[in-house]
This record gives structure tokens, sequence and C-alpha cells, in this order.
């Protein structure tokens, strides 16, 4: 199987179909298994790395706030290769106490893009995202401060995730207004158990001819059909390691589609995993699927499916 690259957006920059994210790095990852997957993703061809400046331990305590563990690791683990990898972090979710340890400020954008650079062991962020919307701080404000880093060199791209369409479209306008960059690329949550951003954020997206990255493909793991139920957790995977956000997938109906797409992924001879993440690869609009690998072989099976085309007896199954 052949890794597929596509423009991100209306961009020259060419991604992989697939991208390795690293929400797990430095938190139920330790480093060294961590750099294997990240060894396992770049030798299969995979050339985006998605992190975060919130993404680590800090992320399960009981007031979160991020410790930038993955981005240290990656940054330890690019030493020499970095130029060869579409570095993507955020900015946005807390990272202290404060009042304006968080958010979207011109104060809080600059501070935590020095500390991103820090712990990346880089000059530069290829893909900086802001990673969901302030409704504290003016959109001109942010994307000013956006566009200083673009010029002052450390930040290649800026991105948005979780935006809803109309908060995109006002961003757009303001850059067009005020002759700021654009975001060039959405992040949004998409897969089979969860297809909100089809109303909206797709059709948008390739209205404006703007990247998708879409992130929790396996549905945090739930589409992998390692869970049978709530209340059987297997040693190890992610819901019984304390994650608290796949228990929103946890539905008796949600269980039900589960065990229909696995038939008909058997049909099909690939595993429920691949036939999950299939189905996202070939929705018209997504340009690349962030997976959050926790072993090197998740790697090497959502490899194989990137370039399966969805077969035409499937399509109307899936509607
Ligand atoms: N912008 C945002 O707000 C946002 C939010 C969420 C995520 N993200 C980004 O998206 C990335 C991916 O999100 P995600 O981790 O939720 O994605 P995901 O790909 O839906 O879920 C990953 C989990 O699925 C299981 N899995 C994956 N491949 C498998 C395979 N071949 N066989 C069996 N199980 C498999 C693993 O579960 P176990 O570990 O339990 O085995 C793995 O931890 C994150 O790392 C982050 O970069 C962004």
């Amino acid at each position: 199987m052949r890794m597929k690259y596509s423009n991100l957006g209306r961009t020259g920059l060419q991604v992989s179909n697939l991208s390795l994210g690293t929400m797990a790095f430095g938190r139920w990852i330790d480093e060294e298994a961590s750099a294997d997957i990240l060894d396992a993703a770049l030798e299969a061809g995979v050339n985006v790395v998605d992190t975060a400046n919130f993404y680590g331990k800090g992320q399960d305590e009981v007031v979160k706030c991020g410790t930038g563990e993955s981005e240290e690791i990656i940054g330890r683990a690019l030493k020499g290769r970095r130029h060869s990898v579409v570095l993507a972090t955020k900015v946005g979710l807390p990272m202290g106490q404060g009042v304006n340890d968080r958010g979207l400020s011109r104060f809080h954008i600059m501070r935590e893009a020095e500390q991103s650079l820090r712990r990346l062991q880089t000059d530069y962020i290829d893909l900086y995202q802001v990673h969901r919307f302030d409704e504290r701080t003016p959109l001109d404000e942010t994307l000013t401060a956006l566009t200083e880093l673009v010029k002052q060199g450390k930040v290649r791209y800026i991105g948005c995730s979780n935006f809803a369409a109309w908060q995109m479209a006002k961003s757009n306008g303001i850059s067009d207004m005020l002759k700021l960059e654009h975001f060039v690329s959405s992040q949004s949550q998409y897969n089979l158990l969860s297809r909100e951003l089809e109303r909206e954020i797709l059709p948008f997206c390739q209205s404006e001819n703007m990247g998708l990255l879409v992130y929790s493909p396996m549905a945090r793991g739930m589409l992998s059909g390692k869970y049978t139920s709530a209340g059987d957790l297997p040693e190890g995977s992610r819901a019984a390691l304390g994650e608290e956000l796949i228990r929103q997938y946890f539905t008796d109906e949600n269980f039900e589609q589960v065990a229909i797409y696995r038939q008909l992924a058997e049909e099909h001879s690939v595993n429920l995993s691949q036939f999950s993440l299939g189905w996202v690869l070939n929705q018209p609009g997504v340009t690349s699927a962030i997976i959050g690998a926790s072993k090197p072989h998740h790697i090497t099976d959502a490899v194989k499916v990137s370039d399966w085309l969805w077969p035409d007896d499937l399509q109307e199954q899936i509607r």
C-alpha cells in the first residue's frame, strides 16, 4: 500500500492522508513507546504529526491544565529529522491556573508559541492551530497575533480546531478585510458514530477550499471493537486507563451499530478499525485522518487502508 498525499486546503503543502495524533504521548504512552510509534509512522510515510501544548499528564488532573509532555517527547524524538515532518501544534486550552493562562489573547498566544517552540526544539511550527473558539477574545486580536508569528518566521500556516462553520466564516471575513493570515485548515471530530460535521463544517471547508483534518476516526477506540459493553473494559485500553471522553460513545445504540459494522467489515475482509478508518478516508472533503495509535501495529493496520477505495455496495448501507 502507498501513502496518499494531497494539498492542505488551498496551500501548496503536501500532507499524508494519515496523520499521527499524539494526545496520549507522555500521558498513557511513555517516552520509549511514543518514539517507537513515531518511528513507525514516519517509516510508513505519515508526514503530519499533530500535538498541542495541552497534551500530557495534565489532561487527567481534576483541574485540567496542560503540562507539555507530548511536545517535549516529540522534540527529542524528531532530532535530526525535524525538516521532513509537518509539525502541527495547538494553543488555547489551559496551561496554568491564571486568568490569562488560556484562550486566544495576544498575551497568551505569543507566550505559548515560544513555549511550544522550546519544547519542540525547533525554530518554526508548520501548522499552528487554535484549539477551540475563545468567546472572550475578539477574533481580530487572535488573527493579528497569529499573522505576526507568521511574519516572524515562527509559524508557517495557521489553522483552527473545533470551530463552528460560522466562526470560520467570521474569521475568514476578518482576515480578508484586515489582510491577515487565513486559517488554512479545520480540525474536527469525525467518525462513523459522530457525523455532526457533515451538516455545516464539511461543506464549509469544501466551499472555502480549507483542509479538513479529522480527529478520533476510530471514536477513541470504540470503533476498534475492543469494547462490548460499558462495564467490560479490556486491560490496557484507554477506557480502562481512565479516559473520560470515550464514555460518550458507550450507548446501547452505538454498541448495536458497532456490531453491524463489525459484520460488514468481516464481509469485506478488513478488521473493524480498518473499516472505520477506510470509511473516513473515503469521505469527500477529508484531507487527513488523525489517528491515535497507541501501538506501532496500529500504524501498520491503518496504512493498509490508506488507499482503500470504499466499495460501491457499501455506500448505500452506511447512509
Ligand atoms: N482538536 C481536538 O480537540 C482533538 C481532540 C481529540 C483528538 N485530537 C487529535 O486526534 C488524535 C487522535 O484522536 P484519538 O486518539 O481519539 O483517535 P482514534 O484513532 O479514534 O482512537 C485511537 C485509539 O483507538 C484504538 N486503536 C487505534 N488503532 C487501532 C487498531 N488498529 N486496532 C485496535 N485499536 C486501535 C487505540 O485504543 P487503545 O489505546 O485503547 O488500544 C487508540 O488509542 C489525538 O492524538 C489528537 O492529536 C484532537
